[in-house]
């Protein structure tokens, strides 16, 4: 049986009809399948390949660790070196009270351990979160994000929960004394890239001041340049309690994190002890991989070019099919009039050679997330293919 039979067969599978493409190897924007066919990848793995797939920097740190341990401890116990060494580096290049670092095993886990951080700190059980939010499948992440479709067969989930509209000033009414914790994207990927008002951030940052509530600020998807900011927060200015970061953290290997400030942190260490536990939560090789990731995407000034990689795509994106480009960076959702025209234009796509995907609650969008390596010749490419995917719809 060949491996594409044994995956179906096999590897549990989420859709009846995942992508199934076999990879066999992955450089910079370009991936080739078994059949020796070659790629351009537009999503980067959904967001994680921020400077492309196998950066050189992230192969050498990788190797480096593999020399020296691997996994020898549960989360924080002992000193580790490539920890402590990318902790440092990520608070430095954040504002000052987010300074104490909790590295997790992927976004959904940063969730939760913030959820808990809020609720140990605020002595409150009460969490808001948005409609059209995602945040992650386990079930703590599940109760916050926005969409019942995804939330009602796994009920009972946690209870507490209020979903707001987001960028809606009259809802912040709802935060309170009682609240716990407001969890927000800064800019909702998964509705298909829908930006915040800059104005109704600083209201939900002065609400949540105001009644002694923690803001929780989702950059998981918004982190390490996506926006055309290192953090996304700070294209709105406004700087959040904790921050939770993932995908592109770990530079292609698992990792997640939330940050706070450490008087917060520290009462993780007390009534329970150990109030987080993860056994490879902050994995050397991980961090080691995050760090070297982070290094080439400061050393290399990717965020720079963000702005102008993102308007390019822009220009180029003119059809009478697309209905609508939204973008907050290299970022950006390209609207169909319905999910059966965005679905074939994705599925052309790919046969044509371009790995794109749609948003899990805007699914006639497709999605745009590339490596922030991408040239601006493959950029011109991506738009040539979706452009003439787009031929036959007329
Ligand atoms: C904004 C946001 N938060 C959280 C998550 C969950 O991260 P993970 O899939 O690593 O659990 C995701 C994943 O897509 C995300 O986009």
């Amino acid at each position: 049986m060949n491996t594409r039979s044994l995956f179906l067969q096999h590897v549990a599978q989420t859709s009846t009809a995942p992508l199934a493409l076999e990879i066999v190897k992955a450089e910079g924007c370009q991936m080739w399948d078994v059949n020796g066919k070659e790629y351009l990848d537009v999503i980067g793995g959904i967001s994680v390949a921020n400077v492309g797939h196998r950066h050189p920097a992230v192969l050498a740190a990788i190797k480096e660790q593999l020399d020296a341990y691997l996994h020898v401890m549960v989360y924080g116990e002992f000193v580790q070196s490539p920890q402590v060494q990318y902790a440092k580096a990520l608070t430095d290049h954040l504002p000052a009270t987010l300074n104490s670092v909790y590295f997790t095993n992927s976004g959904a886990e940063a969730v939760e351990g913030a959820m808990k951080l809020a609720k140990r700190v605020t002595g409150r059980v009460e969490i808001v979160a948005f409609q059209n939010s995602y945040h992650g499948s386990t079930q703590g992440a599940l109760s916050i994000i926005g969409d019942e479709y995804w939330r009602n067969a796994f009920r009972p989930l946690l209870p507490g929960i209020q979903h707001l509209p987001y960028n809606s000033f009259e809802a912040l009414e709802s935060i309170t004394e009682n609240t716990a914790c407001v969890i927000a994207e800064t800019v909702q990927g998964e509705a298909g890239i829908i930006a915040p008002k800059q104005a109704w951030m600083h209201a939900l940052r002065h609400r949540c001041t105001e009644t002694g509530t923690l803001l929780i600020l989702d950059e998981i998807q918004a982190g390490f340049g996506r926006t055309g900011a290192l953090w996304g927060f700070e294209k709105v200015g406004v700087v959040p309690d904790v921050v939770l970061l993932g995908k592109a953290l770990g530079g292609g290997m698992p990792l997640g994190a939330f940050i706070a400030d450490r008087s917060l942190m520290y009462q993780l260490t007390d009534n329970p002890v150990l109030g987080h536990i993860t056994t490879f939560g902050g994995h050397p090789v991980c961090c080691a991989a995050g760090l070297a990731a982070f290094n080439a995407l400061l050393n290399q000034g990717l965020v720079n070019g963000v702005l102008k990689k993102s308007a390019l795509f822009e220009q180029r994106l003119k059809h009478p099919q697309i209905k609508a480009v939204r973008s907050f960076g290299l970022w950006l959702a390209v609207a169909f009039e319905s999910f059966e025209t965005c679905k074939r234009v994705i599925d052309r796509c790919i046969a044509n050679g371009l790995i794109t995907d749609w948003f899990l609650f805007a699914p006639h969008c497709l999605r745009l997330s590339p490596p922030l390596t991408i040239t601006e010749d493959e950029i011109e490419n991506a738009c040539a293919i979706i452009l003439r995917s787009l031929e036959k719809e007329r």
